[in-house]
């Protein structure tokens, strides 16, 4: 990990005054006085953008609005969520099925929107898991995650989950190469055994998601991706590190090589080699998880994936070099150039990818690697951005001919010229800007207001709370000459990447009820008059029923100790924001929540005899209070029979 310290004070006595400015302890930072006006969303009004940032360690999605920057809904998506049951009731704990068995967190890295012809189309957010490789799909008008699914033969999925032009594909690349397939091998034995893999998961029209083939690569880190778009659409890009193989302190042994790589990989010629049956198949166990019908979670496991491998396809990847330990790459809106932020760099290095297309047809190669040509540095260089801050990291683009990067060490936003290559503007950022987002600044067609800064720590600039301190992001005018900080406000777990789109987009089309007609639920109950008990040897099943203000049944004798109470509770509302709760005392798991037309089940496991309470967890109406029942518990045998209260 970089730190300040030691890597920024060797360095220019400028980058320390930088600093100084960047953690000025509550100072204003380019701030200005009508910035308050600009943010301000009045009670009552709607946001002009949604804003998406990944939960990070959390596993999950936060969701604000820009300009105000208020927090209006967590999404969970790889961690159990108690407010909801995420994870918890019987209708989702699928979800969370890996090759693994059950993995109830994750560690979400970059959200990422659906597009059409290269522009954000508002239908779906995927994100990606970190730790246990997965992508999510998340439904943009139910703001749900409805699908998950593993990537076999990778570790670490960091490069994830950045589409295509059409979201014909979402990719995912090993950040730790591991042995592939796994084996029992000797760690130091890295270089000859362990490989990365390149990964194209296919999305249907449906966003139904399936893993079309995977590519074999050396065993490198890599790290990001971006996708061609407009004339290099066809093509993926994969920054790499640790081109030198090490296995051990790699924040030393993989800073080594003067050069890494960027993987360019031309997904149509992969297409047309998996056609031609060039690709192997290989026995590979993933965890597929989506909602059926019935609005249940069900896991598929998978056996199987096409692998090809560059040496048995050819013309399918090349390695761009470049400097130095890439991390993002990014590709601007003419499809045209290729960004990189070398870490350890001391430019912004800029590919053509003209150019690149005109090396490979000269075959301008200065070498190979496990049948990748390597291309010639100063034949696909469009340019070198000088000064570009201490650590450039990631690249967006304001569709009006100007680059944004962001600058780790030097905590810095710098923006630059597409057209010049020279750095035009730069405003401090808080120690430490990561990832950098403009909405549809990753897209040919960005909305170019703001760029929203996403910073690791802030020390200084909100209340302590103790060891650990809030994350935040900072929304910078960037529609003038001269960037302009607006308004900083606190995120959630911890903010890797984020998206925006305009609200226009998705607000109209989202969901407001589950039909009760539409709930095809097996152990749905329609009406308070289907609700009952049933007991099926030592499973004991409630048929329940929540309207404000009351449950049906709400009293239920016959439960003994040692049965397994399954509560199948339909909400039978039909109006927009009326979820009911539920809880009972003791029970081992979360609530449950309940949208509209919904049916959730939570089992509980009476352990004491005793009457024990339930009621609504929902704030849901005047007599919220009054939304409650009990259940009987006797002993194991007794000759209390089932019996419940009806309508
Ligand atoms: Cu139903 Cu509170």
């Amino acid at each position: 990990m970089i730190r300040t310290t030691k890597f920024a004070m060797g360095l220019a006595a400028g980058v320390v005054t930088l600093l100084v400015a960047g953690c000025g302890g509550g100072t204003p930072i380019g701030g200005n006085g009508d910035a308050a006006s600009a943010v301000y969303v009045a009670p009552g009004d709607y946001d002009e953008f949604y804003f998406f940032t990944s939960g990070g360690f959390s596993g999950h999605l936060g969701v604000y609005g820009l300009p105000s920057g208020r927090l209006l809904k967590q999404v969970p998506i790889f961690s159990q969520w108690a407010e909801n049951g995420w994870g918890y009731s019987e209708e989702t704990k699928a979800m969370l099925e890996t090759s693994y068995g059950f993995v109830p967190w994750g560690d979400s890295h970059h959200p990422q929107l659906s597009q059409t012809d290269g522009v954000i189309d508002g239908r779906w957010l995927f994100i990606n898991e970190n730790n246990t490789p997965r992508i999510a799909r998340i439904d943009l008008t139910t703001f749900e995650t409805v699908e998950i699914i593993e990537i076999p033969h990778s570790a670490g999925n960091h490069a994830s989950p950045f589409v295509t032009q059409n979201t014909e594909y979402t990719v995912a690349a090993t950040r730790f190469s591991v042995p592939t397939p796994q084996a029992d091998v000797p760690i130091d034995s890295y270089k000859e055994n362990f490989s990365g893999m390149l990964s194209f998961v296919k999305v249907a029209d449906n966003g139904r998601m399936s893993i079309a083939f995977q590519i074999l690569v050396p065993g490198y880190n890599y790290d990001l991706s971006h996708s061609g778009k407009g004339p290099s659409h066809g093509w993926s890009f994969f920054t790499s590190y640790n081109t030198e193989q090490a296995n051990t302190l790699l924040e030393v042994n993989a800073s080594q090589n003067d050069k890494d790589y960027i993987a360019a990989v031309n997904w149509m010629r992969a297409e047309e080699c998996v056609a031609n049956g060039q690709g192997e198949q290989w026995t590979s166990n993933y965890v597929h998880n989506y909602f059926n019908d019935q609005h249940i979670a069900v896991s598929d496991m998978e056996n199987g994936t096409t692998v090809i491998t560059p040496a048995t396809c050819s013309d399918m990847v090349y390695y761009l070099p470049t400097p130095k330990s890439p991390h993002g790459v990014n590709v601007d809106p003419s499809g045209l150039l290729i960004v990189a932020g070398g870490k350890l760099a001391a430019v912004v290095t800029v590919h053509s990818f003209t150019k690149m297309i005109e090396a490979i047809e000269n075959e301008d190669f200065i070498g190979e690697v496990e049948g990748i040509p390597i291309l010639r540095y100063e034949s696909i260089l469009a340019g070198e951005v000088e000064n570009p801050g201490l650590g450039p990291l990631h690249t967006e683009f304001d569709g009006r001919g100007y680059a944004y990067t962001s600058a780790f060490i030097s905590s810095e936003i710098v923006k630059w010229s597409l057209e010049t290559f020279e750095v035009v503007d730069r405003i401090p950022a808080y120690y430490s800007i990561g990832h950098l987002s403009i909405p549809g600044g990753d897209t040919r067609e960005p909305w170019g207001k703001w760029v929203i800064a996403l910073n690791k720590t802030t020390k200084d600039r909100y209340l302590p709370t103790g060891p650990e301190l809030t994350h935040s992001a900072q929304l910078i005018d960037i529609s003038g000459d001269k960037m302009r900080l607006l308004l900083e406000f606190p995120t959630v777990g911890e903010p890797h990447y984020a998206q925006a789109l305009p609200a226009s987009l998705i607000k109209d089309k989202q969901v407001r009820i589950y039909p009760l007609d539409e709930n095809h639920h097996p152990r749905a109950t329609k009406t308070e008059a289907d609700a009952r008990v049933e007991r099926e040897g030592r499973n004991v099943r409630v048929y329940m029923t929540a309207i404000r203000t009351h449950f049906m049944p709400d009293n239920i004798e016959g439960v003994q100790v040692g049965d397994s109470v399954f509560f199948h509770v339909t909400n039978l509302e039909q109006d927009w924001d009326v979820p009911h709760g539920f809880a009972i005392t003791g029970a081992n798991t979360s609530e449950l929540l309940l949208m509209p037309g919904e049916t959730r089940t939570m089992v509980w496991l009476p352990t004491r005899i005793g009457v024990y309470p339930f009621y609504c967890t929902d704030f849901c109406s005047a007599l919220h209070q009054e939304m409650q029942g009990y259940v009987r518990v006797s002993p194991r045998g007794s000759s209390v029979p089932i019996s419940f209260n009806t309508p």
